[in-house]
């Protein structure tokens, strides 16, 4: 069935190429004109879309972001089921999706298929720590969707934490949404403001507790100085067996993120391209060398897409506070 999808893929695609340019340009419009207009983000918009498109295509169960990506005032669905209506007739058609969205192993990712790639290692850490932790924090939240999910069952006390335009319009839009949000403790802070934490602190939060934070998709967007000022804090304020689980960019996805339009495009949200490691020589040894320099143990790490003649683009780790049993 798999060639008979790319039979039929090939021309369909070339017919309906006016339509997929033109809603592609209108998914733009609306990530990147209504964000700037309501002052919101139009990377968590990028990334919502990224875990709409897994979850329509069945490589990731994600209900709650097709729900949530729907509900938003600066996207449009639509625009991407028609972008994207001839990958779904070949999907339909092959059983599983032919050329995007894939999910490759570590050495082949590509930039292509970050948020697929990123999403499922992340999901699989998670995975690994809940077992034993109480509390989920999610730093940087955006239109992260995985507190309103299947991870709801593991009884942990949920905390979301992002600037607060961006956070009250995810809460009307998790309402226009039917997702109900009560579990989850709203906290609005800004991670250039050293004492940040403060507000963590005198939270439901117990920093007595074995925690999971995850920081997906932020530190690109913050200097050095705030990502290890950020890292050390949550550090300082972490029981032993906790863990904070992010990713870093390397070299070839910084360049890319800076060449003039993207970096223009960002911009018109007042977004910009900072934090990166160096991933091409002993990527290993960068990332353990950040994780001992702001106190942590490296934990389980993926390196993304070694097989490029440049090195990884990404790596994901998990940071172990003291000592994570087994
Ligand atoms: C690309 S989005 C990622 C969102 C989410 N973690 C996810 O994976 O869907 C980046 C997020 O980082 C947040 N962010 C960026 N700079 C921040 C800062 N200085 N303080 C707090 N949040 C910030 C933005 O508001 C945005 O929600």
């Amino acid at each position: 069935m798999t060639q008979i999808a790319w039979i039929i893929y090939i021309p369909l695609q070339i017919i309906w190429l006016p339509v997929s340019i033109l809603a592609a340009t209108w998914v733009g419009y609306k990530q990147i004109w209504h964000s700037r207009k309501l002052g919101l983000s139009q990377t968590a918009v990028e990334i919502i879309n990224g875990r709409w498109t897994a979850h329509i295509f069945g490589l990731r169960d994600d209900f709650a972001a097709k729900q949530l990506a729907a509900a938003l005032p600066n996207n449009s669905t639509l625009g991407l089921r028609l972008t994207l209506f001839p990958l779904m007739v070949a999907k339909f058609i092959a059983g599983h999706p032919i050329l995007y969205p894939t999910l490759p192993d570590d050495d082949q990712a590509s930039i292509a298929n970050l948020v697929f790639s990123r999403s499922a290692r992340i999901d699989a850490l998670i995975k690994t720590y809940c077992s034993q932790a109480t509390q989920f924090v999610v730093l940087g939240a955006g239109l992260d969707t995985r507190a309103y999910g299947p991870l709801t069952t593991h009884n942990m006390t949920m905390f979301e934490l992002d600037q607060p335009r961006i956070q009250k319009s995810k809460r009307d839009a998790l309402a226009r949404a039917g997702l109900n949000g009560d579990h989850v403790h709203y906290i609005e802070i800004d991670f250039a403001q050293p004492d940040w934490h403060l507000a963590l602190r005198t939270s439901a939060y117990d920093p007595a507790r074995k925690t999971i934070f995850l920081w997906e998709g932020v530190s690109l967007y913050l200097n050095a100085g705030i990502v290890h000022a950020t890292l050390n804090s949550i550090r300082q304020i972490s029981a032993p067996g906790s863990v904070v689980i992010a990713d870093f960019y390397g070299e070839r996805m910084l360049n890319l993120a800076n060449k003039t339009a993207m970096k223009h495009t960002l911009s018109m949200t007042d977004e910009q391209i900072g934090f990166g490691l160096d991933l091409k020589t002993g990527p290993g040894d960068t990332l353990a060398a950040l994780a001992v320099a702001t106190g942590y143990k490296l934990g389980r790490y993926h390196l993304m897409g070694t097989a490029h003649r440049k090195g990884a683009f990404m790596a994901i780790a998990a940071f172990e506070v003291g000592d994570v049993p087994a």
